[in-house]
């Protein structure tokens, strides 16, 4: 019998230098080893993702995090059979970095190289953690996508809908900035919304009127600021009640319109084997507990992966490239960074690009 492939991948598509070694088969893989530096800190006092910054970030840590993704799995670069790198969509000098490490590891060792999706990275990440069967439905959430994705095969996907201008997490980040919270602000204003009752402001539900999978967040975002202001106006500021008040009615918004989508895209998908989500939003738990019952009214499965591996990291990267290496995919020295790269090609483009980058 031949031995299971080694695959070492690699991720620098937005703010996280990353790096993982994987044993496959692609139905029973191994996660020996997976390391990240996030780059949050560099880029907190500019409120957003600046793309010099974290390109030159990556530059100075990719070999580091190779180093320590090789030492973790017990594993020599003589030992790998291919490497996987994210070669789109993404900040390009962050996908750039990525792939000229790649290529150097890959030329030096006379390895494969192996260019993914980093979207593809994230729809199979159910069947890495949980080993979902195709097809399901995956809606991906975080600071810099948002989407529907019908995963039919390791590259075979169907967008059903996305978001039209920021991503959830943006969201999050910018209503907690409104409201003089801590970043990230997702879990800043999760907090917030225990105490808060989420009936006492009436925000939108943006897109619930149009037929669709597509999303929008920033007229959501929009009416915190206007609440806001009105309530500075009514009475020179918020009270901690107000925040809280709030951020339960964004919170809620924000999970009516996910799960009011989510519902949606379920319909119009027949034969599935589950309903997946990913990416850092994944993590709120009013999000997740509205998502599950969604699942459970349209009779799937709900799998929500550890948030280690909802969130950027190398070990999807690498499942990705294990999947496409056992299908006979290779890339040479001609592979390039695409910062804009569709998984769904006949997909209609969405239009938002967000402070993170591209969305597909
Ligand atoms: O997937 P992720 O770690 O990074 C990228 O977007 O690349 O997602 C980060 C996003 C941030 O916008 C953060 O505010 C949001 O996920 N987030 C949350 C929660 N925890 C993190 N949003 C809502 N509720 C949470 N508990
Ligand atoms: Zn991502």
């Amino acid at each position: 019998m031949p031995r299971a492939p080694l695959i070492l991948g690699l991720e620098s598509s937005c703010d996280d230098t990353a790096a993982a070694v994987l044993r496959g088969p692609g139905d029973a893989p191994a996660i020996l080893s997976s390391v990240v530096s996030s780059q949050t800190d560099l880029h907190a006092a500019f409120g957003g993702v600046v793309p010099e910054i974290a390109a030159r970030a990556h530059t100075e840590k990719l070999d580091l995090m190779v180093e320590q993704a090789l030492a973790e799995a017990g594993a020599a670069l003589t030992d790998i059979d291919a490497i996987a790198v994210t070669s789109g969509p993404g900040l390009i000098g962050g996908v750039l970095a990525g792939v000229m490490a790649a290529k150097g590891l890959a030329m030096g060792a006379g390895k494969p190289l192996i260019g993914v999706n980093h979207l593809a990275g994230h729809a199979l990440t159910p069947r890495l953690t949980d080993g979902a069967a195709f097809p399901y439905l995956m809606l991906l959430v975080s600071g810099g996508h948002c989407q529907f994705l019908r995963v039919d095969g390791p590259e075979t996907f169907r967008r059903l809908g996305g978001t039209i201008d920021d991503a959830p997490g943006e969201a999050f980040d910018k209503v907690a900035r409104i409201l003089g919270l801590p970043q990230p602000g997702g879990p800043s204003v999760q907090a917030e919304a225990r105490a808060g009752d989420a009936t006492r402001f009436a925000l939108p539900r943006p897109l619930m009127d149009r037929p669709g999978c597509d999303l929008s967040f920033s007229g959501l975002k929009t009416a915190v600021i206007r609440t806001r202001d009105q309530l500075t106006e009514a009475q020179g500021g918020l009270t901690p009640q107000d925040r809280a008040d709030l951020c339960a009615a964004f919170q809620a918004a924000a999970a009516d319109v996910l799960a009011g989508k989510s519902a949606r895209a379920l319909a119009a998908c027949q034969g599935l084997t589950a309903f997946a989500v990913a990416g850092g939003v994944a993590a709120n738990q009013s999000l997740r507990a509205r998502l599950t019952t969604v699942a459970e009214a349209a009779s799937v499965p709900f799998l929500a992966p550890p948030l280690s591996l909802c969130t950027d990291n190398a070990a999807m990267i690498a499942y990705a490239g294990l999947l496409a290496f056992e299908a006979g995919r290779r890339d040479d020295m001609t592979l390039s960074a695409r910062p804009r790269w569709p998984l769904d090609r006949a997909a209609k483009p969405l239009i938002g690009s967000g402070r993170k980058g591209a969305k597909a």
